[in-house]
């Protein structure tokens, strides 16, 4: 059987490589499991080994924060060896993470297959580094596992090669369904002294909100005149941890250090509604059925307000106020896109282990990619 090389990096990613990892060892496959260690603390990464059930990395790269030059440097060195000395049949990266962006570099350069999952999402903002890592990545990629119809129709647009292509769904929702039930069982309402349906809760860590002072102060403010209606509680992430320290926290709003994946379900379950600028969270809500408020201008996840219960707020404090008294009172409808329905992984694992047998290997440098290019919009 073909060996495979999964990557994680940051917290996020340990809930997409999870049931990849479940699916590939199902099917006889070798897996060796690579940590970038762009994410280090206990709570953003040793907690979702515990919960998920994850089993240690095989290999750890230990890069530690810094500027996305200095960590994509520190990964893409500690990659390479890693990548010779195990020469794998296939790299599988997840997301867009700076560790994704890495990997899927030197993946690029020394050969194996590498096979994107959650490709094709684009919020067309290209002064977020996720939008840029999503582009290069899906450029450099053999597969691209999308999530949803509109990321299919995002990378056909750009001219990839429908052989590349497979609507597979969401790892995300695979993770959430598996561990649903027990995060309900979990006591974080009681440990935090919650009432479920009569809480929000919050997080927020995109730079663009939380990195100028005054745009997370006026967002710290909106969330106190939420909070006035509905107590809130907010999850920490570090990058907002170091800028919160120097401001104060409007009343109604409690402050907790980053949950676990079990603890932060099972709060997501029983909020009333959810405030985030997070990717994840705006799917999760989807699959939940919980009001989420996303705030932020764009979001490279459409799917979640078409289908789901997100409303895209964006950062204008009052907007973001009005919208909360709405959906209190009336919570958008949803419906569940097609395919979030816990079998991603194995579609995922059957299409990368059928590509590595017939060795049938459309380049992407023999496409005729139109995607535009950052220039180009640059120029609009
Ligand atoms: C990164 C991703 C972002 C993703 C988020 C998930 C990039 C460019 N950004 O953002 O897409 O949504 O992870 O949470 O890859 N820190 C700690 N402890 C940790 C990790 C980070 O204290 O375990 C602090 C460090 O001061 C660090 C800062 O958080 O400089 C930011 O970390 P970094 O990984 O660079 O970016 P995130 O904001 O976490
Ligand atoms: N999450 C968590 N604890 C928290 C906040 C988020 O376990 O305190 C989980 C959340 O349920 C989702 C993932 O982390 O599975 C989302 O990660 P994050 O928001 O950091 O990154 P993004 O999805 O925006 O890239």
């Amino acid at each position: 059987m073909p060996t495979v090389m999964l990557v994680a990096g940051t917290r996020p990613n340990f809930m997409k490589i999870k049931p990849v990892l479940d699916a590939l060892v199902r099917r006889s496959a070798r897996v060796e499991l690579v940590h970038a260690g762009q994410h280090y603390d206990h709570a953003m990464s040793d907690v979702f080994f515990d919960d998920l059930g994850l089993r240690p990395p095989d290999w750890h790269l230990g890069s530690g924060s810094g500027s996305v030059a200095e960590q994509t440097a520190r990964i893409m060195s500690g990659f390479e060896p890693v990548l010779a000395d195990v020469s794998p049949d296939a790299v599988v990266v997840v997301g867009d993470v700076t560790a994704t962006l890495a990997c899927a570099l030197v993946t690029a350069h020394a050969g194996p297959v590498l096979a994107h999952v959650e490709a094709g999402l684009r919020s067309r903002d290209w002064t977020m580094p996720e939008e840029v890592n999503r582009v290069v990545v899906d450029r450099l990629s053999d597969l691209l596992f999308a999530p949803s119809s509109d990321a299919v129709d995002n990378l056909r647009q750009e001219g990839y090669h429908p052989h590349q292509i497979h609507l597979t769904g969401n790892v995300m929702v695979d993770t959430l369904l598996a561990n649903l039930a027990r995060a309900r069982e979990s006591d974080v309402l009681a440990r935090h002294g919650l009432t479920a349906g009569e809480f929000g809760l919050v997080t927020l860590h995109r730079p663009a909100n939380v990195d100028d002072p005054a745009t997370l102060g006026a967002l710290m403010a909106a969330m106190g005149e939420v909070a006035s209606m509905l107590p809130l509680v907010m999850t920490v992430h570090p990058r907002t941890a170091q800028r919160l320290a120097s401001s104060g926290t409007p009343a109604g709003l409690r402050l907790l250090p980053p949950a676990g994946y079990l603890d932060f379900l099972g709060l997501q379950a029983a909020a009333r509604m959810v405030l985030t600028d997070s990717g994840g969270v705006q799917e999760e809500t989807t699959v939940l059925g919980v009001p989420c408020l996303t705030l932020r201008e764009n979001t490279e996840r459409p799917i979640t307000i078409e289908q789901g219960t997100n409303v895209l707020v964006g950062r204008d404090p009052q907007r973001i106020v009005t919208v909360a008294k709405e959906v209190m009172h009336a919570p958008p409808p949803r419906r569940c896109p097609s395919l979030w329905d816990g079998r991603a992984a194995d579609r995922i694992a059957d299409v990368l282990l059928e590509h590595l047998r017939t060795g049938n290997r459309p380049r992407p440098t023999e496409l005729t990619v139109t995607a535009p290019t950052r220039a180009a919009r640059r120029r609009v």
